[in-house]
């Protein structure tokens, strides 16, 4: 069995950035309440029309096979997670094997939201370990700005978001360092929390209990004037629920992978946790009782950026020298499904 080491990392952000002052001009919000409630002073808003997800992927990827000291046409595979794709089908895996001129390799898309990094993470760390394959590019990327309702009815969820992206390659490696173990989890019972229904294929037949679906509008067709009329076509969330189920999942999973690899929070190095909301994170920090100098946060400069956020935040800490080889390295998210995840890695 091999075990699988992040080689090369890098990430990628927009450079129009929109302050929480910005916000205040064209909906009913304040900065005050933003920073207060999560942290977030300012995020980064794509091009509308020269960036996608799938291009500021390409962007990460370049940099982390770069820094990997390989080419495009060394990877072997390609896993993408995102909740923003281009297109509805196909995935962005495809668009990358093309903007990269790569061989005919695979390309997976992982949908797993919040949690979908390390969940891609996980997947290429699996097929790294039977040996199948030797470079595999994973890629986190959201361009958040083109489905979000910037008006004050959207407030709760757009101010939050921003978007960007991150990549690392995963390669074989024998030694002591790498990945030490992923750990997944889901609980469907809550997919409508936090959720974007529209455009889909549920046709109501979920709807049973939720308040906010709209008889009139939901379900007739896979999309129609109505749903958009009617701003049913913007992601749901209720954040309160989502914040309680939060700040107990993730830290009951970040101790799952210290337990199974027979360490404590003490013995952390730097905790990557998902950019959601600085309070969260906090939370996180003081249950497990880590200093401030374990614990990186950059909710403060790009928002939330689901998919992205965990490798942005793993990229920049590196960056800055705040990860050294031979340090713990735990990553955690938890988001829409819900899901929720951890990885334990030896730099
Ligand atoms: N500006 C001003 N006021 C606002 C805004 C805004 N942008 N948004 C909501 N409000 C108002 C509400 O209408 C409400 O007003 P009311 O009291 O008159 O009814 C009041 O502020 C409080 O709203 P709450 O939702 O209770 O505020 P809360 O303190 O819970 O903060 C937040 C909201 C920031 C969303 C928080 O609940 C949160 O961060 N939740 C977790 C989000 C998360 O982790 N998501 C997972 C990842 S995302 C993914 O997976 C895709």
């Amino acid at each position: 069995m091999y075990k699988s080491k992040i080689g090369g990392i890098g990430m990628y952000v927009p450079t129009n950035i929109v302050t929480n002052k910005d916000l205040e001009k064209i909906m009913d919000t304040s900065d005050e309440w933003i920073q207060e409630r999560t942290g977030i002073q300012e995020r980064r808003i794509a091009h509308r029309t020269n960036e996608t997800t799938t291009t500021m992927g390409v962007e990460a990827a370049k940099i982390a096979i770069d820094r990997a000291g390989i080419t495009a046409q060394d990877i072997d595979f390609i896993v993408f997670a995102t909740l923003s794709p281009d297109y509805y089908f196909p995935g962005c895996g495809v668009l990358v094997q093309r903007a990269l001129q790569m061989k005919e390799i695979g390309a997976l898309d992982i949908r797993n939201q919040c949690s979908g990094f390390i969940y891609a993470l996980s997947v290429a760390d699996q097929f790294i370990k039977t040996g199948m394959y030797k470079n595999i590019l994973v890629i986190g990327s959201e361009k958040h700005s083109f489905g979000l309702d910037y008006t004050t009815r959207g407030r709760n969820v757009s101010v939050i978001f921003g978007d960007g992206a991150g990549a690392v390659v995963l390669q074989q490696c024998n030694n002591e360092s790498g990945i030490l173990s992923t750990h997944l989890h889901s609980n469907g019972n809550d997919a409508e929390t936090l959720a974007m229904y529209n455009p889909g294929t549920h046709a109501n037949y979920w709807k049973k209990d939720l308040a906010s679906f709209d008889e009139a509008t939901i379900g007739e067709m896979f999309m129609s004037h109505s749903m958009i009329d009617n701003a049913q076509n913007f992601p749901f969330m209720d954040g309160p629920a989502v914040f309680k189920k939060a700040v107990v999942k993730m830290p009951e999973v970040i101790l799952e992978a210290l337990q199974a690899n027979n360490y404590k929070p003490s013995d952390i190095d730097m905790l990557i946790p998902h950019q959601a909301n600085l309070r969260i994170i906090q939370f996180i920090q003081h249950s497990l009782k880590l200093a401030d100098d374990k614990v990186y946060n950059n909710i403060q400069y790009y928002g939330n950026t689901t998919a992205a956020s965990v490798p942005i935040a793993l990229c920049e800490a590196w960056e800055k020298g705040k990860i050294k080889t031979g340090d713990l390295v735990c990553l955690t998210a938890f988001g829409s499904g819900f899901t929720w995840a951890s990885a334990l890695i030896k730099w």
